[in-house]
């Protein structure tokens, strides 16, 4: 089992570049089946759900090679509408396959979902909008059944603005007769990312970035070449390691307006946070102070994602900070590894209260899942002595070799796989 033995107290220093947005490939690789051509993918990171991912379009039948961080996908070979429930364990997300598998060939079925270590992931809101669209659905033996002689264009109202269901709704709309409007829609980087790549071959798709979003169904399918955007959430992940060890660090390759509300967040807390075209500087030298309370939303509120690291970089901080996850039910599970290392926090269902102390001691902790597993190497880098932290596995999801790039801006990380 890999561990991180990570000897903390050390301040970081150095230039470390972000890759590219798991969240944004991740539809857009589903996406590359509506174009029934050849798809390349640049800045694409290389992480276990994207290797999730290309094993599930292998399965459906399209060519996939995958060299450093460029991935070519020829879809015109696809030929099942199936993904097995194997492939759906190893990512809950691939749920993001179902409109694209539906509207290009007229069913799709998936082994359901389960949950995940953030609590119930439902599905309602995809469903409704695949029926909205004339998609039937029924489940059977544990798996969704959609199919759709026809999908018509179609108003389709967003209770919540779901990621997902906003991003299913774009893929199951684009090949629909007539125009699909999706309100409340989320407005994530991603979601415009993913308009991007679906205009290149062929859709049209207008408003991403906008809680309304239009799609004129067409038929359409051809190649195209598409570079992913940077990953916000890593971007702050590493801002917030500089928090939380001290020292200098330029994150580059990075859109810092997708991240603001976390370099804000920083900055009140007493960095010094300074922002480029494509690169954001910080400086943490002072003690930092505990801020105003940080409530997650939707994008472009507060990110969920980035909330278990920006807790983790305020565990020392002067004074108590309130955190309120409006997002998942589940994104407290951290909390308790968190306290292994001296940590003062206190949860009361959606809120966590979180006292800065003096010093954070290393200890043996657990990764919980992605971001609160990186939170304990947020932690561990501001500790004092090595912190050891397995489980390793949910933090390689999201993270490419997390080690290799902190130890390139000078924290000591030791991987024993
Ligand atoms: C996406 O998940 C991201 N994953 C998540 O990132 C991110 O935390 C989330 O959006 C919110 O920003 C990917 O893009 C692969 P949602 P998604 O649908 O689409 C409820 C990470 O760490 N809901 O916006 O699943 C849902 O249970 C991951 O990189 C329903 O009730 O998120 C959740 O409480 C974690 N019914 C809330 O809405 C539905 O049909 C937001 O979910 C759909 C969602």
């Amino acid at each position: 089992m890999s561990i991180l033995r990570i000897n903390g107290g050390k301040a970081l220093d150095g230039v470390i570049q972000v890759h590219g947005s798991k969240n944004s490939v991740l539809p857009i690789l589903a996406a590359s089946i509506l174009s029934q051509g050849e798809t390349v993918i640049h800045n694409c990171p290389d992480l276990t759900d994207v290797n999730a991912a290309v094993k599930i379009l292998e399965r459906l039948g399209c060519k996939v090679r995958k060299e450093q961080n460029s991935v070519w996908i020829d879809s015109k070979t696809m030929i099942k509408c199936d993904i097995p429930d194997s492939l759906m364990r190893e990512m809950r997300s691939s749920v993001i396959f179902l409109g694209a598998i539906l509207a290009r060939t007229g069913e799709a079925i998936l082994s359901l979902p389960g949950g995940c270590e953030l609590g119930p992931r439902p599905i309602d809101m995809h469903l409704s909008a695949l029926k909205a669209l004339g998609a039937e659905i029924s489940e059977q033996n544990g798996n969704i059944i959609c199919r759709a002689r026809e999908l018509k264009g179609c108003r389709i109202d967003l209770a919540t603005p779901s990621v997902g269901a906003t991003e299913n709704s774009m893929l199951a709309a684009s090949r629909c007769r007539g125009t699909t409007v999706i309100t409340n829609a989320a407005r994530e980087p991603e979601i415009w990312d993913l308009q991007r790549y679906l205009n290149k071959i062929g859709a049209r798709v207008y408003g991403a970035g906008s809680s309304i979003i239009t799609v004129e169904g067409c038929n359409f399918g051809c190649s195209a070449e598409h570079r992913i955007i940077p990953d916000r959430i890593v971007s702050s992940t590493y801002l917030c390691c500089a928090a939380s060890a001290g020292g200098r660090v330029k994150v580059t390759g990075v859109v810092p307006r997708h991240l603001q509300t976390v370099t804000d967040a920083l900055s009140a807390m007493g960095c010094t946070v300074i922002t480029g075209d494509n690169d954001i500087y910080i400086r943490a030298e002072n003690k930092l102070k505990a801020i105003r309370p940080i409530i997650t939303r939707p994008y472009p509120g507060f990110p969920t994602d980035a909330q278990p690291p920006l807790m983790a970089a305020c565990l020392k901080a002067e004074g108590t900070t309130v955190f309120v996850e409006n997002i998942f039910q589940n994104r407290y599970r951290h909390v308790s590894e968190l306290i292994r290392m001296g940590a003062d926090i206190r949860v009361e269902g959606r809120v966590a209260m979180v006292t800065g102390v003096k010093k954070l001691c290393s200890a043996p902790v657990t990764s919980t899942d992605l971001r609160g597993g990186v939170s304990l190497v947020v932690a561990a880098l501001g500790a004092e002595g090595v912190s050891e932290i397995s489980a390793l596995w949910h933090i390689d999801r999201g993270y490419e070799r997390i080690d290799k790039a902190l130890n390139s801006i000078g924290a000591e990380i030791i991987r024993t796989d």
